[in-house]
């Protein structure tokens, strides 16, 4: 069976290390001559807006996914005639556009960071007035790692953040002054069923993810549930199917929604070895149309992303627990090059073992 992805990057690469087992191979399409997938299945260099280079993806697939969320609508809708593609083009269509997942945010029940839209210099005044600073200018579609975002300390900051973004339609939202970050992860099914991951505790540092740990530490359990609600009613607008996250920050009282990624994402990869099955298999999963595997966490995982640069596989490889996974990209500033994922059957072992990956990481 085949599966095409549209995207090669190290999502693309795990999705496709979780499928090889299940009998499943992966034919990327990817613009980059070195995307970190094509170690592991078929690459198809051409832009992702190019007809014969869909068409050869979607031959004799089984389904069509996607591992980046930049990828454009039109290319979802033109394989729709001609294979499953999962999930469907409102997931991609949400998801790009930060004003549209506010919207579906607050739709579904979820609170989210005071906002306002901003497409011209003059609105982004009057958001800035409307919500107050400090705050976060960021553009509505194309941003990731922190990208395509600017500061706003006070209201004289507004011109220097709209021209730093370079003038593009933008929103603007309040800073939350967060206790900590969580994501919610889980795979939606095509029977509308959903697996939900243990809660998963996320540190960033200059808007990449640093380390992301599950279960998340001293969760109220209603307060988990009404997210998980909350997840399900957004989930099924959409009318998702595949794995999916949910980034939140929780400022004591309330967790407000603040991005999802309609995809297999970065604070799930603990799951690989810290969940009895992976965000990556349930994925694979879904989008075949086979039974979604058991979500329950094996233990207690951090994972710490390499990013930049990565330190001696020998180091980290000599601290128990520890599962090194390399994307076999070049190193380069803020690239995520690889992750460790630390797994422990007692909590109590974790901080120990995790204060070693972070020495390596500063060496
Ligand atoms: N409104 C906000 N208040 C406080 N911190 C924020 C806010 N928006 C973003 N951040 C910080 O920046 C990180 C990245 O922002 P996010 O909106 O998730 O964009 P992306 O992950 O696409 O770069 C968040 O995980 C959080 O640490
Ligand atoms: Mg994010």
């Amino acid at each position: 069976m085949v599966l095409g992805i549209l995207g090669g990057g190290q999502l693309g690469r795990m999705l496709a290390l979780a499928a090889h087992p299940l009998g499943v191979r992966c034919r990327f399409l990817d613009p980059a001559p070195d995307a970190c997938a094509a170690s592991v299945g078929e690459h198809l260099v051409a832009p992702f807006d190019d007809e014969g280079a869909l068409a050869r993806l979607a031959a004799g697939a089984a389904a069509v996914t996607w591992e980046f969320e930049n990828v454009p609508v039109a290319a979802l809708h033109r394989l729709g005639g001609r294979v499953p593609v999962l999930p469907g083009a409102t997931s991609l269509a949400v998801s790009q556009d930060r004003f549209e997942e506010k919207q579906a945010f607050e739709r579904a029940g979820f609170a989210v960071a005071p906002y306002h839209i901003a497409s011209s210099l003059g609105e982004l005044r009057g958001a800035v007035e409307r919500v107050g600073t400090p705050g976060i200018l960021k553009t509505r579609t194309g941003g990731y790692d922190g990208r395509g975002q600017a500061r706003v300390d006070g209201a004289g900051d507004a011109e220097r953040a709209w021209q730093a973004l370079g003038g593009v339609p933008a929103i603007y939202e309040r800073r939350i002054a967060f206790r900590r970050e969580l994501a919610l992860l889980g795979t939606r099914a095509g029977d509308g069923a959903i697996a939900f991951y243990a809660p998963v505790e996320t540190v960033h540092r200059e808007g990449i993810l640093h380390t992301a740990r599950a279960p998340a530490p001293d969760i109220d359990r209603a307060t988990l549930l009404r997210a998980e609600r909350h997840a399900a009613a957004l989930l099924e607008t959409l009318g998702h199917v595949g794995t999916f996250a949910i980034e939140l920050f929780d400022d004591g009282e309330t967790l407000l929604a603040s991005e999802m990624a309609a995809r297999v994402h970065n604070s799930g990869h603990w799951t690989i070895e810290g969940a009895e099955t992976s965000q990556f298999e349930n994925h694979v999963r879904a989008v075949l149309g086979l039974p979604l595997g058991d979500t329950a966490t094996r233990g207690h995982a951090v994972t710490v992303n390499l990013v930049g640069a990565a330190p001696a596989s020998e180091d980290v490889l000599a601290i128990p627990g520890a599962h090194l996974h390399l994307y076999g990209k070049q190193p380069r500033p803020r690239r995520k090059l690889g992750h460790v994922t630390l797994r422990v059957d007692a909590e109590d072992e974790l901080d120990d073992r995790m204060a070693r990956v972070l020495r390596l990481l500063r060496q």
